[in-house]
């Protein structure tokens, strides 16, 4: 399976996604290339360092959003990638290309959707929510993307427990180390390895 990895900043669910590759926890995968909206992108170095091609567009070299959704879609297009995956890339998805790539499109989240989802809630402010709330259980969540903000088919989650002394930072840390460098490549695998369908809006996960 080949897929494009879409990224924004660091690109910790990137560097998972190669180790686990590399270590054959994922299967039948490749990375057929790296594109990030922002050319300082720490998540550039990750993909050079593993050898894999990194690409940089963004909205702000083109004088209009049309032009750049025209543009992103055709680059992404001529890798002939079979799943796209988003880990941390801030960009809006096209709905042209949501509609050619249905079900083949993945986000990693870093909350229980649906709570702490949607519109305003990305980064750090979803942790900031979550410890305004006082919820003891939050985590990560992996799902195919649609047309809507967090709404498409959950394929995994993860719970992580919030500590009393946990700060934003410290909670993100934790909801990446122990959820979203888990969950990631593992729906990643299961898709590789054909154990996933989207029947009725919701995935159902059969182990090969
Ligand atoms: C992660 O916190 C993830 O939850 C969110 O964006 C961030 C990406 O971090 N979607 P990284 O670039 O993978 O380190």
């Amino acid at each position: 399976m080949r897929i494009a990895v879409c990224v924004s900043g660091g690109g910790t669910n990137l560097q998972a996604i190669i180790d686990k590759i590399n270590s054959g926890e994922i299967h039948n995968t490749e990375i057929a290339v790296v594109i990030s909206n922002n050319k300082n992108a720490y998540a550039l170095e990750r993909a050079a360092k593993a050898g894999i091609e990194g690409v940089c567009i963004s909205p702000k070299d083109y004088e209009n959003r049309e032009a750049f959704n025209k543009s992103f879609l055709e680059k992404l297009n001529s890798y002939n990638v079979d799943l796209v995956v988003l880990a941390g890339f801030l960009v809006v998805i096209p709905e042209e290309m949501i509609r050619q790539y249905r079900n083949r499109i993945i986000n990693i989240h870093p909350s229980l959707i649906p709570s702490f989802c949607g519109t305003g809630f990305y980064g750090l402010k979803v942790h900031e929510g979550v410890l305004e709330r006082g919820v003891k259980v939050t985590g990560a969540t992996c799902h195919f993307v649609d047309e809507g903000t967090d709404t498409g088919p959950i394929i995994l989650q993860k719970a992580v427990e919030v500590m009393e002394d946990d700060t934003p930072e410290t909670l993100q840390r934790r909801v990446m180390e122990q959820a979203e460098w888990i969950i990631m490549p593992r729906a990643i695998d299961l898709i590789a390895r054909g154990c996933v369908s989207v029947v009725d809006g919701k995935t159902k996960i059969i182990e090969k």
